[in-house]
């Protein structure tokens, strides 16, 4: 579904991302692990071309990403993101939130447009805050509500950059369980995140990332227990053991 072919990306005079070579089947979840600044968030912005690259190739479900024009919208459409922060529209109801895309991009009336986001709200839990501005939710509502408003756009592949990293403990569990059932529906998803017991849970398969390159990857059980390399071993005993 996913497919990233000696991809290569500088800012500047740092190598961001080192050759990565990775594939991601169709309902594959992965988990991205790596040191902060290793360029977990850099690659995910280049699968939805956020961020460009300097070489290589990107494609989705076959497609090579674009550089530009309305061919990139068309495929960027195709891949949901969710962020640290929520970045609804402050101004705009939840419900307004969910239906703008699919109205603007995929051409739905009103109507239909709301009946659908009113059903993936549901899916999510907070299709009661619907009529609500984002400011009256909790984070974890508005992280749902982010949920639902990028799977309003009918996406092939869900990107989630640290999705919990911004809410308060109690409410990070809500939004890891929505993630979980996405991924049992059969989504196939890259998940950044330091929610150690979710990635052990829900990855089908963890890549480590250290320095911009791809170290090592194997399933979390593997990973977790038996960790192949130094760079590996060294992050897991400093998130590990405290
Ligand atoms: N827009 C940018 N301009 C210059 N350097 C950047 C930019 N974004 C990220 N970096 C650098 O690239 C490296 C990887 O960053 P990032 O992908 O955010 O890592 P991670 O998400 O793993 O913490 C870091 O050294 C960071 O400082
Ligand atoms: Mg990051």
């Amino acid at each position: 579904m996913v497919q990233l072919k000696s991809v290569n990306k500088h800012y500047g005079s740092l190598h961001v991302l080192k050759d990565i070579n990775l594939e991601v089947g169709k309902g594959e979840v992965i988990i991205l692990l790596g040191p902060s600044g290793s360029g977990k968030s850099t690659l995910c912005r280049t699968i939805n071309r956020l961020e460009t690259i300097d070489s290589g190739s990107i494609s989705i479900d076959g497609k090579i990403l674009p550089e530009e024009g309305k061919e990139l919208a068309n495929l960027r459409a195709e891949v949901g993101m969710v962020f640290q922060s929520f970045n609804l529209f402050a101004h705009k109801s939840i419900l307004d939130n969910v239906t703008l895309g699919p109205r603007k991009v995929r051409g739905l009336s009103k109507t239909e447009a709301e009946e659908e986001a009113m059903a993936l709200l549901r899916k999510v839990g907070v299709d009661s805050q619907a009529q609500k501005m984002p400011a009256q939710l909790s984070g974890g509502q508005q992280q749902r509500v982010a949920i639902a408003r990028a799977l309003a756009m009918r996406p092939k592949v869900m990107l989630f950059d640290e999705p919990t990293s911004a809410l308060d403990p109690e409410m990070v569990n809500e939004v890891l369980d929505t993630m979980v059932n996405l991924a049992r529906e059969g989504m196939t998803m890259i998940v950044v995140t330091h929610e150690m017991g979710f990635a052990r849970r829900a990855a089908d398969r963890i890549v480590f990332l250290a320095n911009g390159e791809i170290v090592e990857q194997a399933t979390p059980d593997e990973f977790f227990s038996n960790p192949k390399s130094d760079r590996a071993k060294d992050f897991l005993g400093k998130i590990l053991n405290h």
